[in-house]
């Protein structure tokens, strides 16, 4: 047991669904916060709110602080740029001065999103962010300020999520779930934008191992390998069993009035950093994507019994 204290904020999302699990058994104390309480071991902190972060910071006196709270939503940012900027910037920045001054250990979980898109090849942390829209630009300012005011901090980028199951997931992998639990015969996806996707449980693993190194920095911490929606897309409908489904690649403009918001044209990243220290523990997302849907919706494999659990990378610790 490690004899710290850890607050987890924006812990009722897709990925603190995962972080907290994960981190409960190893830590002597971990307090799970977020805005709304969506689980009993939830408690109430909003992070715009500066005198209950303060409070929380007095009255818990945390070691390690794990802060996920942030507006995710790209759409609702760029319609509520003073909400994204309040929770994502302003919030963060009021987390990193507390860490700074009570002398807590900082985790700021970023995105690929700070990235303007136009780079060929994967992201490394040696390249200079340059957000193209509001979510991307409050989550950078974010960045900066968790460097600038706690001395001890990782800022940890993670790619296309997945995770939460169907309560908490809000994005790519439950929505095409969903199409073909409701019998849906064809199926379209994007295949002009490139990222790499990041499996929650996988993440949160590694994320214990990156904080016992004490190695401070910025990390990119994603699946092995890159695609496209259309690709995953296709990986689901194979994890899946699904063979009476056409899955038709489509160009972005396709989803323009939905997903109104234009994303950066790769945010595809390599864990450069994480690899140079020996602490890249992450799978490729293809057998990272089979464990999600198998653990949180087994009941989409319709040859259930002949997709035996991917042989990963072993995330034991
Ligand atoms: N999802 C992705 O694809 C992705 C990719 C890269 C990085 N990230 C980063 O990973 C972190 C965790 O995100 P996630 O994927 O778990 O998304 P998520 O499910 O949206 O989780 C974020 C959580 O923060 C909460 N929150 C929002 N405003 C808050 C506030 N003012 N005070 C306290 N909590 C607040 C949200 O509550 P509500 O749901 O009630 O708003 C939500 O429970 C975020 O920092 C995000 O930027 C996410």
């Amino acid at each position: 047991m490690i004899p710290e204290r850890v607050l987890i904020t924006g812990c009722g999302g897709m990925l603190g669904s995962a972080v907290y699990p994960c981190f409960l058994p190893h830590y002597e104390s971990v307090l799970a916060t977020d805005k709304e309480i969506n689980e009993d071991w939830l408690t109430e902190l909003d992070v715009r709110d500066d005198s209950a972060v303060s409070r929380v910071f007095s009255e818990y006196r945390p070691d390690v602080v794990i802060h996920l709270a942030a507006e995710t939503d790209l759409e609702y940012c760029e319609t509520h740029p003073d909400v994204a900027e309040d929770t994502n910037a302003t919030g963060t920045r009021s987390v990193s001065k507390l860490c700074g001054e009570y002398g807590a250990t900082l985790v700021y979980v970023s995105t690929a999103g700070v990235f303007d898109g136009k780079k060929d090849g994967v992201y490394t942390e040696e390249d200079s962010p340059n957000p193209i829209m509001v979510y991307g630009k409050t989550k950078y300012d974010g960045e900066v300020h968790a460097s600038d005011h706690c001395g001890s901090t990782f800022v940890v980028r993670a790619g296309w999520m997945m995770g939460g199951g169907r309560r908490k997931e809000k994005k790519f992998i439950y929505k095409i779930l969903q199409q073909l639990g409701n019998g849906r015969k064809e199926l379209f996806a994007v295949d002009d934008r490139w990222g790499t996707p990041t499996y929650a449980s996988d993440f949160a693993q590694n994320l214990f191992l990156l904080l016992r190194t004490g190695r401070y920095g910025v990390y990119h911490m994603v699946c092995e390998g890159t695609g496209t929606r259309h690709d995953v897309a296709k990986e689901i409908l194979s994890i899946c069993g699904v063979e009476d489904v056409a899955l038709h690649p489509v160009g972005s403009e396709f989803f323009a009035e939905e997903y109104f918001v234009t994303r950066p044209r790769s945010e595809m990243m390599s864990n450069q950093n994480l690899r140079k220290i020996g602490c890249d523990h992450m799978r490729s997302w293809q057998h990272s994507l089979k464990d999600y849907i198998e653990d949180f919706f087994p009941d989409y494999i319709r040859n259930n019994g002949h997709h035996p659990k991917a042989a990963g990378k072993s995330l034991e610790y």
